[in-house]
């Protein structure tokens, strides 16, 4: 097998299995950027590429184990062009280090997320957790390094795997290494939170890189202040530079928009055209606020909420015209705040549909599953897309809702989003802790003079289309020369 000279890691990898009734194995590309940025450049057939992830569920360890060498395009299964190896990791180390340490810690850290008087506790269990996540960046760097062609660029995402460039480094000092957060990241006052040695392990993990990559420039200030607090290192403000282990690290900002046109042919599917009529015949012509996100605490939902209620009460002139779609993708239901977040979004759903639904209209309809054709067929229909998460890296819906909108739809969107930098001219900004101001900024939306709201979207559109996932991807490959 030929050794790859570009590499990809990251937890949740490209394709999905499943097991169907008679036992056979089905299987499912993803989306998202790194998908198209990849397949991108294995599809020019220049180089040899491969991409790490794990393991997530039966069938994906049942179709890793069946792969020859364990490459699963050798069974067929591969993204355009490029190897795909599943790590088949130990149940009790993935739930350690995924749900435990990356999901229950590291993810709550870089949104601030705790209820600070009962979580987070860093005890002996959380130790135990941590030496799992360890062993779960130790998989991932034997895998790549067993992979890795001399000199191969390596492109390591996210804060499941920080730890992977330093051990990378320490055994194969030819290797070109990236890694990239697709979070924001904590300033130094919350990240302080963590114990101080594991605080330390991850900045210095990630450091064994040769470019750091973030989505903001927020996010990339915040790690470098961090740098400057903990590691005492020195940190060139002028070149975003950081000094470590004798070598030098670059802090990069690489913006991510939208597949603009990858979503357009997606979108022009008859699934989402099925999805668009039956939404319509629900709704009549009434006017549409959407919002579409994973079930996730940071995105905010319950407050966004509360904003429609306060809007039906102060503004009652929009009960009966107005109606809110809220679609949310089941995610990470192994963390018991995501279960107990999701309950407390259905509860009040069922109270604002009880509080003002009449009977021919139901003010909001929420539905929590999996159905990414009614999500393009929402941002289609939209008047108003609403996208007002606590914290996020960047935040694609709202850069895809203006891509499809089809008549130009308002978007109201948090400023701690980092989607912010590039949208805020044409946006409406809101505070997302501020209830009344979103509730304010839903009325401003609503009531825009339709030419208005169609040129802001343009705009939008237009910014979210000028960084697709393939620029984003080779823009962290050309950092490594
Ligand atoms: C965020 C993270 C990704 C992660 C995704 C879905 O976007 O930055 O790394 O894959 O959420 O979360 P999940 O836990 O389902 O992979």
């Amino acid at each position: 097998m030929d050794k790859a000279q570009i590499l990809v890691a990251s937890n949740r990898g490209p394709v999905t299995f499943s097991v169907a009734d008679d036992g056979s194995l089905g299987f499912r590309r993803g989306g998202g950027g790194l998908v198209s940025g990849l397949s991108a450049v294995a599809d020019s057939g220049a180089v040899d590429s491969l991409w790490v992830c794990a393991a997530l569920s039966d069938a994906d360890r049942k179709a890793a184990a069946a792969a020859p060498d364990g490459r699963l395009d050798q069974a067929g299964y591969g993204l355009d062009g490029s190897g795909v190896r599943m790590l088949d990791i130990p149940a009790a180390t993935f739930d350690n280090a995924y749900t435990r340490v990356a999901n229950s810690t590291l993810w709550f850290v870089h949104h601030m997320l705790y209820d600070t008087p009962n979580k987070p506790v860093f005890d002996a269990d959380f130790r135990a957790q941590w030496a799992d996540y360890r062993a779960y960046n130790a998989a991932f760097t034997e895998a790549l390094m067993t992979g890795a062609a001399q000199s191969a660029r390596v492109a390591v995402q996210d804060y499941h795997l920080a730890l992977v460039p330093r051990m990378i480094r320490g055994r194969r000092p030819d290797l070109r290494i990236a890694h990239f957060s697709h979070t924001p990241w904590a300033p130094p006052e919350y990240f302080r939170m963590l114990p101080s040695d594991i605080g330390r392990e991850l900045l210095e993990g990630m450091l064994g890189a040769d470019h750091l990559g973030f989505l903001s420039r927020r996010w990339a200030d915040a790690f470098l202040r961090c740098c400057e607090a903990f590691l005492h290192n020195e940190v060139n403000w002028d070149s975003r530079t950081v000094e470590f282990g004798g070598r030098i690290i670059r802090v990069g900002v690489h913006g991510l928009g939208a597949d603009a046109e990858g979503l357009r042919e997606r979108a022009a599917a008859d699934d989402v055209a099925e999805r668009r009529e039956s939404l319509r015949a629900s709704v009549g012509d009434r006017r549409l606020i959407v919002r579409v996100d994973r079930t996730e605490l940071s995105k905010n939902i319950v407050r966004g909420l509360a904003a429609y209620r306060e809007l039906l009460t102060t503004r009652p002139e929009w009960r009966g015209n107005v109606t809110h779609l809220a679609f949310a993708y089941p995610s990470r239901g192994d963390v018991p705040e995501y279960r107990a977040y999701t309950e407390s979004v259905r509860t009040l759903a069922e109270e604002i549909n009880r509080e003002f639904g009449t009977a021919d209209w139901t003010p909001l309809i929420l539905a929590v599953n999996d159905d990414y054709p009614r999500s393009l067929a929402a941002y289609q229909l939209a008047d108003v897309l609403l996208v007002n998460p606590i914290r996020d890296g960047m935040n694609l819906v709202a850069k895809e809702g203006p891509v499809l909108s089809a008549e130009g739809c308002a978007l109201v969107l948090s400023t701690e989003a980092g989607a912010a930098d590039d949208l805020g001219r044409d946006a409406i900004l809101i505070n997302p802790f501020d209830v009344s101001e979103t509730a304010e900024a839903l009325h401003r939306a609503l009531s825009m003079d339709p030419a208005e709201r169609a040129a802001r979207c343009g705009r939008m559109a237009e910014a979210a289309a000028s960084l697709p996932p393939e620029l984003w991807f080779t823009d962290q490959l050309r950092s490594l020369g």
